[in-house]
């Protein structure tokens, strides 16, 4: 049986770039000489991909960042589990948006924190609410160790946060003393406006670590990702790095690709999943019309669908997964894991075709999981 894959945030397949990298490795590997790659690259990782990861952000920030405020990691992952592990003991508070991505949930859990989701809604993560719950745990003495947000293209909504927003959340982390992570993994990815300045160029120095990665524009079997803030706090997370560092080999060839391609390809790719998030939306329409809703999202590879409230969601999933349709249930990205009536669509790595006949499935499936259904069946 066919399988339609809408689950995991890969970029489109079509557009990984095989002969670039391939000519990008030997002009890398001769450029760089075998004494580079004896060596172990230490805890920032290789200066050549850090260079280039402070060009990406003073591209599309317009704001300088040294090289040695980054340190290259092995996927976006890898730095998040760095941070927790240098900030979050057992019981901790951690702030993180209602809805989140469940890999930091995961993440969180495993370290034993004290997940406390703040809601988010179309323009991210609430700064009011985020305001009540900071005033009512510094009542009672408390303060939470971080607040993680994604707040551009965020993972499972797709939503962005306003400049508004952004400025009143860096008052309130000021205030309140609490460092923000900001994971900005869809970054690159937009197709229509501008998304706010980063959390991180805006606030003061070491309030913000930035987290951003490789994968959702190349590809996540690349595993490179980095994190970026100043000293001390750099010092305090490589702390806890004990690997000897990300690979030399893998972010020298991807340097010499990003240097000579890196907006070249993200125009591309960028064209492509547009198109694709275009016939998700229309098939969408077509199929189940005003019985899902979606905010459709102006970047990134998600797109969350509300179903009817009173959608029988085992049933539906147990269908999805009968007929091959690979979607995300919204419960998995709820910090109490809420049974809650959506979906989640990763829509950039299916094929036209595959997010056409897909969605024609996935809307049988919503129908018979309808209450009226179940007492037919
Ligand atoms: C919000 C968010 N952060 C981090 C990651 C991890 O990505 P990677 O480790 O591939 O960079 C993902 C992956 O889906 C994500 O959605």
């Amino acid at each position: 049986m066919r399988e339609y894959n809408f689950t995991g945030g890969m970029p489109d397949p079509g557009s990984f770039p095989i002969e670039g990298l391939i000519e990008a490795a030997g002009r890398a590997l001769r450029a760089a000489g075998g004494d580079t790659l004896v060596h172990y690259p230490g805890d920032l990782g290789n200066i050549t991909l850090r260079e280039v990861a402070a060009m990406r952000f003073q591209a599309s920030q317009g704001t300088e960042i040294s090289p040695d405020d980054i340190a290259i990691t092995n996927g976006s992952m890898q730095a998040l589990e760095l941070v927790f592990r240098a900030y979050v003991e057992p019981g901790d508070i951690v702030l993180t948006e209602e809805l989140s991505y469940m890999g930091t949930l995961g993440l969180l859990r495993h370290s034993k924190a004290n997940i406390v989701g703040v809601p988010n809604d179309e323009h991210g993560m609430n700064t009011d609410a985020l305001e009540e719950i900071l005033r009512d745990l510094a009542a009672k003495g408390q303060r939470p160790k971080l607040i993680n947000t994604v707040p551009i293209n965020h993972n499972p909504t797709g939503m962005n946060m306003t400049a508004e927003r952004k400025r009143r959340f860096i008052e309130l982390a000021e205030e309140y003393d609490v460092v923000i992570l900001e994971d900005e993994c869809y970054g690159d990815i937009y197709f229509e406006g501008d998304p706010a300045p980063s959390l991180y160029s805006q606030a003061p120095s070491g309030r913000v670590i930035y987290v951003a990665t490789f994968s959702k524009t190349i590809g996540p079997g690349v595993r490179m990702g980095y994190l970026s803030v100043p000293q001390p706090v750099m010092g305090r997370i490589m702390a806890n790095r004990h690997d000897g560092g990300p690979s030399a080999l893998a972010s020298l060839i991807l340097a010499e690709f990003l240097r000579h391609h890196m907006w070249d390809h993200i125009r591309k790719t960028n064209g492509i999943v547009r198109e694709k998030l275009a016939t998700l939306l229309a098939a969408l329409d077509e199929n189940l019309g005003d019985m899902i809703s979606c905010i459709p999202p102006t970047g990134g590879l998600f797109a969350w669908t509300t179903v009817p409230e009173d959608t029988d969601m085992g049933r539906l999933m147990a269908g999805l997964d009968e007929r091959q349709v690979r979607c995300t249930r919204g419960q998995a990205f709820h910090v109490d894991q809420k049974d809650i009536p959506n979906v989640r669509f990763s829509f950039a790595y299916p094929s036209l075709q595959d997010i056409r006949d897909g969605v024609e499935v996935f809307a049988d499936c919503v129908r018979a999981a309808q209450p009226s259904e179940a007492a037919v069946a």
